[in-house]
């Protein structure tokens, strides 16, 4: 049976990829693409995600979703993603319009219309759910699962304590972490080991495909990113692994353990407090992800990827 994703992001090269390779694989049935501040203001996020849908052929509705964050002042990444958020690189124009109805009506009328069927897939601040959360408080007993690329166990990438899309809005990290339905959350713990070295991107050159084609050109300007701050020659590609995740969990392995999320302005402020032991039984149950099988999980992307056709 197909998962039935909203995608809720902010593009974003690492989302760009992950859009990317949702849009190209049969196990999933993408329901729609919410869209929040993040990586870069609203107003370019979303006109990024239109662009992306546009340019890969598929007929996705985008939903408009929150300019701000809950309760901090608002940042972004434009230090990773460059100033249009997908490093420079331009997308062709594009006549999409996102859809009249706000991102937050639309996942709750969606997750309420389908109880039990809709996953919601959280890659980028988590604003737009928090806000479905508190207006629908039936909505975290009908969703089937909340996934999210976001946290750190270990070292954050934007604060020493905080990975960015927690510490882009703690307030509303937490708010889904105490929902219930949190259930498997992607940090960095494992997305630092799924690098996008010059060998697992090799099947994509010749391919002959824009798809392929766009991506090594997002990857060209990603890097130099990880290359300044942490002396690597590859890119983390994030987001992606949550989608190669609803397609092959096997790629991933798991640990379950309690996580709950700081938002005590100071030095811990956006920090996902991990604990192996279940010791603290407020805290959020969920599967976090920590290892992956990096070699396979491009073998997969580059697979899908072929599938785009000029
Ligand atoms: C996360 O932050 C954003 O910059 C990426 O798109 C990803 O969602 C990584 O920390
Ligand atoms: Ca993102």
């Amino acid at each position: 049976m197909k998962k039935k994703i909203i995608l809720d992001c902010d593009p974003g090269i690492d989302d760009a990829l992950a859009i990317a390779l949702c849009c190209a694989s049969d196990e999933i049935e993408l329901r729609g693409l919410t869209v929040t501040h993040g990586n870069v203001p609203l107003s370019q996020t979303l006109d990024n995600a239109l662009g992306l849908i546009s340019f890969l052929g598929r007929d996705v509705e985008v939903y408009r979703g929150t300019t701000r964050p809950l309760i901090r002042k608002p940042i972004d990444a434009s230090n990773v993603h460059g100033n249009n958020g997908l490093g420079g690189v331009r997308l062709p124009l594009h006549s999409r319009k996102p859809n009249s109805k706000r991102a937050v009506d639309f996942i709750i009328e969606e997750v309420m219309a389908n109880p039990g069927e809709i996953s919601l897939f959280g890659i980028g601040p988590l604003t737009n759910i928090a806000l479905a959360l508190r207006m629908e408080p039936m909505l975290a007993s009908a969703v089937a699962e909340i996934v999210i690329m976001g946290g750190a166990i270990g070292e954050g990438n934007t604060t020493p304590a905080a990975e960015f899309n927690l510490y882009a809005d703690p307030h509303a990290a937490r708010v889904v972490f105490e929902s219930g339905r949190l259930t498997t959350m992607f940090g960095l713990d494992v997305t630092h080991r799924a690098l996008a070295t010059a060998e697992r991107l090799a099947p994509l050159k010749g391919m002959g495909n824009k798809v392929a084609d766009l991506v090594l050109g997002f990857m060209e300007s990603y890097q130099g990113f990880y290359a300044d701050t942490y002396g690597w020659d590859s890119p983390a590609i994030h987001d992606m692994c949550t989608i190669a995740w609803a397609i092959d969990p096997s790629l991933f392995q798991t640990k379950r353990m309690r996580v709950e999320v700081d938002t005590n302005e100071g030095p811990n402020f956006g920090r996902s407090v991990g604990d192996s032991l279940l010791r603290s039984t407020d805290a959020a149950l969920i599967d976090v992800a920590f290892d992956v099988d990096a070699d396979r999980l491009f073998a997969l992307f580059a697979a899908r990827i072929a599938r785009y056709r000029n």
